[in-house]
């Protein structure tokens, strides 16, 4: 029996088929099959495409843009270590979805972890990710993998860059050894 292909994931590219996704909530249809890559082609945001191998179907796909947070807007637990900058670095994760004929089996976790280790890995300061969720089914989604609810925005969450650091260690950038802890 010939084995299946391994998951990827890479930048969405004219071989995706774009115009077959489907997860259920026509804005993120929409915006992977109109608008993404424009976005990316004007520097607006970067969209990572999940598929089996080289496959042309798309399982999953997200989006990760710049941004920043006011500091008065941040949560109390992060205040205390941010400096007295007035806007705080952070990363977008615009829009996430899974295509309809693959939802239910877990495959949510490869383009999150994807984005949140993406996070780790882009060598700027980065102090937490945030995301809109669309709805409160979304909200409670992203609070299923750890992610946190602005007390003043219930739609909005974040997760501090800390603890996607303590999930990949490994990917710790220079100056954050073990997971974390600043090295000497
Ligand atoms: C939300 C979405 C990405 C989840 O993908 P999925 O493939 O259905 O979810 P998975 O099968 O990977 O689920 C992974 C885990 O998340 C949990 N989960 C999934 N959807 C959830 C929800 N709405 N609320 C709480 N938990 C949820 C699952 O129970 C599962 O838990 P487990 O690890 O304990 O088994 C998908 O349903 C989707 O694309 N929906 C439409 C678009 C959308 O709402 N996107 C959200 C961002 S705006």
């Amino acid at each position: 029996m010939a084995s299946q292909p391994p998951y990827s994931i890479a930048p969405l590219g004219a071989q995706h088929d774009r115009a077959a996704f489907s997860c259920g909530e026509p804005s993120l249809d929409s915006y992977l099959q109109r608008q993404a890559s424009q976005d990316v082609r004007r520097d607006l945001a970067a969209c990572y495409v999940l598929t089996r191998g080289d496959s042309a179907t798309i399982i999953g796909y997200y989006t990760l843009s710049a941004s920043s947070i006011e500091l008065i807007g941040l949560p109390p637990e992060l205040v205390k270590k941010s400096g007295r900058y007035p806007l705080v670095p952070a990363v977008l994760l615009g829009r996430l979805a899974v295509d309809q004929r693959f939802q239910g089996q877990g495959m949510s976790g490869l383009p999150l972890m994807d984005a949140l280790r993406r996070a780790l890995r882009t060598g700027v300061g980065v102090k937490l990710m945030i995301v809109d969720a669309l709805n409160d089914s979304a909200a409670r989604f992203y609070e299923h993998y750890d992610f946190r609810r602005f007390a003043d925005q219930p739609m909005r969450l974040y997760l501090p860059l800390s603890a996607i650091r303590d999930l990949f260690p490994e990917d710790a950038p220079p100056g954050h050894s073990e997971g974390g802890k600043p090295a000497q």
